[in-house]
């Protein structure tokens, strides 16, 4: 096939013709305690003396961490995430994983990611909470001299504790090193995001950025607080911002003020479909809001939230999209762009990535 014919295949006919894998991606939702590869997991228990792991053949607890995370909930796709952060209580472990994560991007073909984690999540042997951000830091440097990959790093509060305004001090301090915004994960039902604002306002005070995980497990009400209440510039998942839009019997979709606002504002949605399956924030991946939002011109990328438990990558998530929602090659560079867009790095790198790793990336695939 020439290059050329590439412009005008869509779905699984763009799929069939290329490498998915090679196409340059973005990704600004992934968490470093659920990306390890399952031999990593095996080997640093046997390290580190952790005896918790249900098996230690790497094909079996990977298929025991994906069967585990497809419960169709939060709660119970949250709990493997003990195991993760049981074996990542060491600053070599800490420096492996984030280095691995890296090498993984480079064989996914991504360009510029953001990964996330709770350091908090890395204390109980004895690592204090600064350690555990200068060893994830130091993986993740390491990684960029070996695969060139460019990255941030984003430092999660955890919604169901009252610890998030240290988080956010945590955040602030490590910005000169790496540390590109704050989060806040973790179950969603009964702990609305408006209990943080604290933690919030510290870091809108440091003229710092904000993503927040809403709208997965609870409605609208979470999206709106996570906006309007505490100012995020970024929004994870947002599934649910569907419940703020009605398509009419004309097919024209009518939106609610709040879906208006995200529109308008070009608010990006940091959208995860595996990951959106398994926890039963959509039941059907033909009906997931992601192509309406698409379509409709809202700023959605692709992300794996948790690689291992989702046992996705960025590869999967762009075919997943491709086919369901019958993209071109076109289609995929603008997702593409819409998240380097949405980065928390700086604009010069932003561009730097724009105009040197995009563009001409899908411009040499179509032959231009
Ligand atoms: N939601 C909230 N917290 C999380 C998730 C998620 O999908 N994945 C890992 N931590
Ligand atoms: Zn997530």
């Amino acid at each position: 096939m020439k290059n050329a014919d590439l412009t005008d295949l869509k779905g699984k006919d763009l799929v069939a013709a290329l490498d998915f894998r090679k196409l340059p991606k973005v990704l600004l939702h992934e968490h470093l305690d659920g990306g390890l590869r399952p031999s990593t997991v095996i080997e640093l228990a046997r390290e580190n003396g952790y005896t918790g792991l249900p098996t230690e053949d790497a094909g079996e607890l990977a298929a025991w961490f994906h069967r585990g995370a497809q419960r169709g909930n939060l709660p119970e796709y949250l709990e493997g995430f003990a195991h993760t952060c049981g074996v990542m209580q060491t600053e070599e472990a800490l420096e492996r994983v984030a280095y691995e994560f890296m090498e993984d991007m480079k064989e996914d073909g991504v360009v510029y990611a953001e990964v996330r984690f709770a350091p908090l999540l890395h204390t109980e042997g004895g690592l204090t909470q600064d350690e555990a951000v200068r060893a994830a830091l130091a993986g993740l440097r390491r990684g960029e001299k070996d695969f060139g990959v460019k990255w941030g790093l984003i430092i999660c509060a955890l919604r169901h504790l009252n610890t998030s305004l240290e988080a956010a001090e945590l955040a602030i301090r490590w910005r000169e090193a790496g540390v590109v915004g704050f989060d806040l994960a973790g179950g969603e039902s009964g702990f609305p995001p408006k209990k943080h604002v604290d933690a919030f306002h510290a870091i809108q005070r440091a003229n710092f950025h904000i993503t927040i995980h809403a709208g997965e497990a609870f409605g609208v009400e979470s999206i709106w607080q996570a906006l309007q209440y505490c100012g995020a510039h970024r929004l994870g998942h947002a599934t649910r911002l569907r419940d703020d839009m009605e398509v009419q019997s004309d097919g024209s979709l009518k939106l609610g003020s709040l879906a208006q606002y995200v529109l308008d504002r070009r608010v990006p949605l940091e959208m995860c479909l595996y990951s959106n399956l398994h926890t039963g924030a959509c039941h059907d991946l033909a009906q997931h809001p992601f192509g309406l939002f698409f379509r409709n011109g809202f700023r959605v990328c692709l992300n794996t939230d948790d690689r291992l438990m989702s046992d996705t990558t960025m590869t999967k998530e762009t075919i997943l999209a491709a086919e369901l929602f019958d993209l071109s090659l076109a289609d995929v560079e603008k997702l593409n762009l819409n998240a380097i867009k949405s980065a928390f790095a700086p604009f010069d790198k932003r561009i730097d990535i724009i105009f040197n790793s995009i563009k001409p990336g899908y411009a040499a695939l179509r032959g231009e």
